[in-house]
């Protein structure tokens, strides 16, 4: 007996490069490995590359197991049933989603050949930890697979209520899945109790919000908010390197002008441009000299091959357009926007030298930005604006908190951000820092760990 950790994730931990492999960036890898390395476990996961399943080998004392995904799985499994129909149904809709068997059959496929290779993966003692909404029937299948096995399903985005889960023509067989699990787990409460109702409406099952029973399964729900390495994010703030950048980017800006910030993947659920008109409305209304504030956008490519996602980067762009040309002058810029992903050291910086940072979205399982800014902050300084909609917005409750669906509200807080009194701007700041330093990601992990275990 053995009691090693399985991941089955949509991504291996790794990526490609051009001559070997490197360290996949994202929060999940950087918690979750330090945990098969002690405990000794598996990865199992797609490279990101088509057709590309090498046998499995060892990285850094963790077994890796590549699965194969052809190039129209890409397109049905990933970018069709994963990012057009689940993931806007799960972010309350707010893109139409898209209903196509011939989407739903690839998810099945590949949902099964994970399950297998997890099963392959599997030794006797083990537990296996299955990760969010591209594989929510692997928890069923491998069940049937590896009854002995205990697992555990952790859902990153938000679970959406029963009345949006109706639309799915699939939604029983996807709850279903779900229930194959010991443990599902979800960012927030809101998630666990949407989940439970969703299971007594469609599968006539019964119980409490923390545990359910539907036919022959009795699954216990919790909900743990995931975080970050707020070590990780606190000493490279503090490194050298970082504050001399922060020097040299505050020059480069303007020594005496504020800087708002935002750092998203560009996905049409983060708000970028509700940011940007609201944004706009300040410059407008509020009468807040664009010479004395300037918005830094940083918009991290992501899923491109979507049309919705394509949409939206021809939206933000041209409302950054917009902007400039109507505030700017030859001397300022009032829009900063770049397209492209940074540097942790880089990114580091910008979360310093930020005065405010401004975090948006419609809807969000859970914004790790916002968690990483307040770790980054070298003091109690700086401001949080954040979206009610972000899972987030639960802990950190000392943020400015915004209505995103509310742009000329997001403007007001956007100028009383610029204005706070240094005091409370203070002791909000404070109050976030010691939440995300007590609750980082390795207190998340083991939480979801030993609820599986038990
Ligand atoms: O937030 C959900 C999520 O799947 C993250 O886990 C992931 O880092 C991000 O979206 C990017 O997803 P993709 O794998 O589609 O690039």
């Amino acid at each position: 007996m053995t009691d090693r950790i399985v991941v089955v994730a949509n991504r291996l931990p790794l990526r490609r490069t051009e001559d070997g492999w490197e360290t996949s960036p994202g929060g999940l890898v950087s918690a979750v490995v330090p945990f098969l390395q002690e405990r000794g476990g598996s990865w199992v996961g797609w490279t990101g590359v088509p057709d590309d399943a090498p046998a499995p080998f060892v990285h850094d004392g963790i077994e890796q197991r590549p699965v194969r995904l052809s190039q129209s799985e890409i397109d049905d499994f990933y970018l069709g049933f994963s990012n057009a129909t689940i993931w806007p149904l799960y972010h309350d809709a707010i893109r139409s989603p898209e209903f196509h068997r011939h989407w739903w059959h690839p998810y099945v496929a590949v949902n099964r050949r994970f399950a297998e290779q997890a099963a392959d993966a599997l030794q006797p003692g083990d537990l296996a930890w299955i990760h969010d909404y591209q594989l929510q029937l692997v928890p069923a299948m491998l069940r049937q697979m590896r009854p002995d096995v205990r697992i555990g399903f952790f859902l990153h985005i938000p679970f959406p209520p029963v009345e949006i889960l109706a639309r799915l023509p699939w939604r029983r067989e996807i709850l279903e899945g779900l229930m194959g699990a010991d443990v599902v787990a979800f960012q927030t409460r809101l998630g666990r109790h949407n989940f439970g109702r969703a299971v007594r409406r469609f599968l006539g099952g019964e119980g409490t919000t923390r545990w359910l029973r539907a036919g022959e399964r009795s699954v216990r729900l919790i909900s743990a908010p995931i975080s970050i390495d707020w070590e990780g994010y606190a000493s490279l703030s503090a490194s050298p390197s970082v504050g001399a950048r922060v020097a040299a980017l505050r020059q480069e800006l303007g020594v005496d002008r504020k800087v708002v910030l935002g750092v998203d993947r560009l996905d049409y659920t983060k708000g970028i441009d509700v940011r940007l008109r609201a944004y706009d409305t300040l410059l407008r209304r509020y009468r807040e000299r664009a010479e004395d504030v300037l918005f830094l956008q940083v918009a991290v490519p992501s899923r491109e091959e979507v049309g919705d996602y394509s949409a939206m980067r021809d939206e933000v762009e041209g409302l950054v357009g917009r902007i400039n040309g109507a505030h700017g002058e030859l001397h300022h810029v009032p829009v900063h926007y770049r397209y492209g992903s940074l540097e942790p050291e880089e990114l580091v910086a910008y979360y310093r030298m930020a005065d405010v940072m401004c975090v948006t979205p419609l809807r969000d399982g859970m914004n790790l930005v916002a968690k990483e800014f307040v770790a980054s902050r070298p003091s109690d300084n700086g401001v949080l604006v954040l979206s009610e909609f972000a899972g987030a917005a639960q802990e950190l409750r000392q943020a400015l908190l915004v209505n995103p669906y509310d742009v000329d509200g997001v403007a007001e807080v956007l100028w009383r951000a610029l204005h706070l009194p240094p005091a409370e701007e203070r002791s909000r700041m404070r109050a976030m820092r010691r939440q995300v330093q007590r609750h980082d990601v390795f207190r998340w992990a083991r939480a979801c760990i030993e609820a599986i275990q038990q």
